[in-house]
């Protein structure tokens, strides 16, 4: 049995009800925090910024995954695990020098995440895949919410678990962007090993069912 880890995106939270809804995260079968911080130039939206993720934190019970949408992201990797980031993902398309960016997001104690763009190919990460804790394959654009899952994912994922496997690596493979019931099954059995959803939960009539089923689906 695989325990896939599910991580609801606060992104699509309601924000004038924010302690609630992080209070429904923590009692949910949840198991991290997914917070998406965009700067309006690497991605064409802004998000949330440090004052927030501080509130969250405050209230969060369950890991904290930050999922770093800017350009030049090093500026800020110390800021990050003071506002109690536990994983910090950057973009392989925003760093220049991605495994100095590793090193650094290591040497803070969080574990360091890569995201990579659809259009991105995955045979990119072979060189740094053992600096690698997480893989994010983003199966949208980044930028915004409730946008619809790319289909090519599932073969990203098949690619990267065949390199994650030969370089005998331990990186986990994270999928970020319009999952639902409807491809989690499938993700899992690609290779997948943490889910992200966002509008697919917090859109849901009952969000803890959601969580719950997502959950129980790929198992
Ligand atoms: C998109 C963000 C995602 C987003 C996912 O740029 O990185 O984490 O919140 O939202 P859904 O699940 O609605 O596609
Ligand atoms: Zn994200």
């Amino acid at each position: 049995m695989k325990n896939t880890l599910i991580a609801p995106s606060v992104l699509a939270a309601d924000f004038a009800n924010l302690q609630r809804d992080i209070e429904m995260i923590n009692n949910s079968e949840a198991d991290w925090f997914h917070i998406d911080i965009m700067d309006g130039v690497f991605v064409p939206n802004i998000s949330f910024g440090m004052p927030v993720l501080n509130a969250i934190s405050k209230h969060a019970k369950k890991t904290i995954d930050v999922h770093l949408m800017i350009i030049d992201p090093d500026r800020y990797i110390s800021t990050f695990k003071k506002l109690g980031a536990d994983i910090l993902t950057v973009h392989y398309e925003a760093c220049t020098h991605l495994h100095r960016s590793l090193q650094a997001i290591k040497a803070e104690g969080m574990k360091a995440g890569v995201a990579i763009n659809p259009h991105t190919n995955i045979s990119l990460l072979e060189d740094t895949i053992k600096d690698i804790d997480l893989v994010c394959i983003m199966s949208v654009n980044p930028g915004f919410g409730g946008q619809s899952f790319i289909e090519n994912t599932y073969k990203k994922v098949a690619q990267l678990k065949e390199i994650i496997t030969r370089n005998g690596a331990s990186t986990l493979i994270e999928i970020d962007g319009g999952v639902t019931n409807k491809n989690a099954k499938q993700l899992v059995d690609a290779g997948a090993d943490v889910l992200v959803a966002g509008s697919y939960v917090f859109g849901a009539q009952d969000p803890i069912a959601t969580i719950a089923d997502l959950k129980k689906i790929t198992q």
